[in-house]
């Protein structure tokens, strides 16, 4: 193999510079040349490719998006955009592509592949962790730390003024994030997509709550939850008669100085990606289970569903008293 390329597809994710970084580096080490691809699909498409070196990909391990941009392409959900991503990848010499992204990047992926015959291999990078296949996500710890910043702040407010904060964070329909945040930022009451709590059991709670001494509760809400944090709050104010207030954390939580975590995961996975074209692995992700890399076939990747940690729901519940 003489020459890959590599893309960042889908939401960007704090890590995403750190793993392109790593295919371009260990590339090199192995006598390939790495193809940079702009905007994602989008950028096959337009052949909007150009060759990176190990110097182009200096100084970008601690910044935060993708240097090479990133896109949601509605061509390539098309056979004959995949046609026309395929014809210029393969007039660029590119022999294989690594696709770092999320669910929808890895459907577009598996298509380019089985269609058009591309080897590809796919890094786990969206904030959200909800790939079956890897324990984390590139970009999942940076964004858990980013939103913990934002509730440790807002606990600051809830405490001064005696209020309950509802808080909205990221994570499509899954409640990694949420789950995380609520037991880092001792969360009154979490609620996620994957536990329908019925909004009575919450405001239950937040009564007995007060009744212990409580003066202040913060609430984390998923995204994913029916209404998100604003129905959150209208309930809670209606069902205690309190003030409440809701903050939607939003893109922030995408952003940011990726953290050590997040670079090492993407460094060690860019690595291996380029080991794994290179020895004729194909369509498959590449994620880190039990601190060891793992292969797992893209489709399993979004049919098979990636469970919240139960243990650290049933944590959070108890240390809420
Ligand atoms: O997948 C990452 C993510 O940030 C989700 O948490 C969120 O639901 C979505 O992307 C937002 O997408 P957009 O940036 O297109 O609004």
């Amino acid at each position: 193999m003489k020459r890959i390329a590599v893309l960042t597809s889908g939401g960007d994710a704090p890590g995403m510079n750190a793993a392109i970084r790593a295919v371009v580096r260990s590339a090199a080490c192995q006598g390939i040349e790495v193809v940079g691809v702009r905007r994602g699909f989008t950028g096959t498409i337009e052949g909007d490719l150009r060759l990176l070196g190990p110097r182009d990909v200096a100084n970008i391990i601690q910044r935060g998006g993708t240097i090479l941009g990133t896109a949601r392409s509605h061509r390539f959900r098309s056979p004959e955009g995949r046609a026309q991503a395929a014809e210029n990848l393969r007039n660029f010499g590119v022999e294989g592509l690594v696709v770092i992204g999320g669910d929808g990047s890895f459907h577009g992926a598996h298509y380019l592949m089985e269609e058009q015959g591309i080897p590809v291999v796919g890094l786990p990078g969206t904030i959200d962790n909800d790939l079956y296949g890897t324990d984390y996500t590139i970009g999942y710890d940076t964004a858990v730390e980013t939103a913990l910043g934002a509730i440790d702040k807002l606990r600051d407010t809830a405490a001064s003024h005696d209020r309950i904060f509802v808080v909205e964070v990221m994570g499509r329909k899954a409640g990694h994030i949420a789950l995380d945040v609520a037991i880092a930022g001792g969360a009154e009451e979490v609620l996620i997509p994957e536990d329908n709590l019925p909004i009575e059991r919450v405001i239950e709670s937040i009564r007995q709550s007060i009744e212990r001494g409580k003066t202040s509760s913060i609430v984390i809400v998923a995204e994913g939850v029916d209404g998100g944090a604003m129905r959150v709050r209208d309930l809670i104010e209606q069902g205690t008669g309190l003030e409440a207030r809701a903050t939607i954390l939003g893109h922030i939580q995408r952003g940011g100085t990726p953290t050590s975590a997040d670079r090492i995961l993407a460094s060690r996975l860019g690595d291996a990606a380029v080991s794994a074209l290179a020895s004729g692995t194909r369509g498959v992700m590449l994620g880190i289970v039990n601190n060891r890399i793992v292969e797992t076939p893209l489709p399993e990747t979004w049919e098979r569903h990636k469970d919240v940690n139960r243990e650290l729901y049933r944590c959070a519940k108890i240390l809420a008293i």
